[in-house]
Parts: structure tokens; C-alpha cells; sequence
């Protein structure tokens, strides 16, 4: 029957189907354009060893004294650059963080691919060796909340949670610990 004409539906059928394929191409550099999914901030290329430097660099300015877990806890103030390395198997270091306040979070590992998931939100971001990401995010909600690797890393892996506090408004400069004041010196 292929030597017959198409039949008139047949053929509505196929603009229908064409014009759509062509939707749908169209939907992708517009999303790449337009979305929302896309990453704010900054990327660049970084020396693991490099990145790794700026972490301790960021503990020895803003660290609080404290450890949680073993891992040195953190308290950047409002609008800081502040560095999370992923590492097989732990975020280092814990971040306490200001409610309603804007950072630059950076973001690389050492070694292999980590996945940054901020739980329980629906907040994932690729972490990979020899890039830094700076994403600028603004913690709306107070608490604590767990940093889980949602990329296989090695045998560690489910054992790779990390930490975010969000102390409310107006108690930045006091949490768990002693007020910043007093430890600014450290
Ligand atoms: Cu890191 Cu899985």
C-alpha cells in the first residue's frame, strides 16, 4: 500500500509529531538560557592541594573551636566566602551559617566526584575534583540539616554526611559555643 498517498489524517498526524520534535529542540537551549536549574555563581579551575589550602585557610579564620563529629565547625560571618571539601568520606568543615544572610558557597573534593544534597531539601549539586564552584545561597530556613553524598565515591560512601546549622536571625554570633566575640581572637 506504500505507493498510495499518505492519508489525510496520517498526514496531520506527522506535522503534529514534527512541530513538536521541534518544540522540543527549541526547549533546550532556552532552558539552558531561561531555566532556573542553572548554577548561580562562579566556576573555576583548582589545584585540589590549592582548594584544599583555602579550606584550612577558612577553619583558621572563622573557625569556632569547636568540632562536631571530629570535624572543625565553622561560623563565616554574613556575605563570607565560605569552602565545603568533599573528601572520601566527610564534608569538611561543619558550617553554621545566619538565617536570611547571603554567602558564596564554594564547592570541590580532593579526590573522586561527591554529590552535595542538602537533606532533607531537594538541593544537589555535582562536587568534582579540580573545579571550584561558588554558588551563591541565602539559608532561609533555621536548623540543623545533614549534607549527604548522592554520588558512589567508594566503599565510605553511606558514611559521607556532613553538617549545615542555621542559627535563626539575630543569633549569629552566639550559637552552641561561646559568643563570637570572644573567640574572634582564635
Ligand atoms: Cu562522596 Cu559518595
Amino acid at each position: 500500500m506504500w505507493w498510495k498517498p499518505v492519508h489525510r489524517s496520517e498526514r496531520i498526524w506527522f506535522t503534529i509529531a514534527f512541530i513538536w520534535c521541534m518544540i522540543l529542540f527549541a526547549m533546550m537551549p532556552l532552558w539552558h538560557l531561561r531555566g532556573g536549574q542553572n548554577p548561580s555563581g562562579t566556576r573555576a579551575r583548582v589545584e585540589p592541594s590549592a582548594y584544599v589550602a583555602r579550606v584550612q585557610q577558612f577553619v583558621r579564620d572563622y573557625g569556632t573551636g569547636a568540632t562536631d563529629g571530629g570535624i572543625p565547625v565553622v561560623a563565616p560571618p554574613a556575605g563570607a566566602d565560605i569552602y565545603l571539601l568533599g573528601a572520601q568520606f566527610q564534608w569538611t568543615p561543619v558550617l553554621q551559617l545566619e538565617q536570611g544572610a547571603e554567602y558564596t558557597l564554594h564547592l570541590s573534593s580532593l579526590d573522586v566526584n561527591h554529590g552535595f544534597n542538602l537533606f532533607p531539601f531537594n538541593v544537589n549539586f555535582q562536587v568534582v575534583p579540580g573545579y571550584d564552584y561558588g554558588l551563591r545561597v541565602i539559608p532561609t530556613e533555621a536548623g540543623s540539616y545533614s549534607i549527604l553524598c548522592n554520588e558512589f565515591c567508594g566503599i565510605g560512601h553511606h558514611l559521607m554526611v556532613g553538617r549545615v546549622i542555621v542559627n535563626p536571625v539575630g543569633t549569629a554570633s552566639a550559637p552552641e559555643a561561646s559568643p563570637a566575640a570572644a573567640g574572634g581572637g582564635q
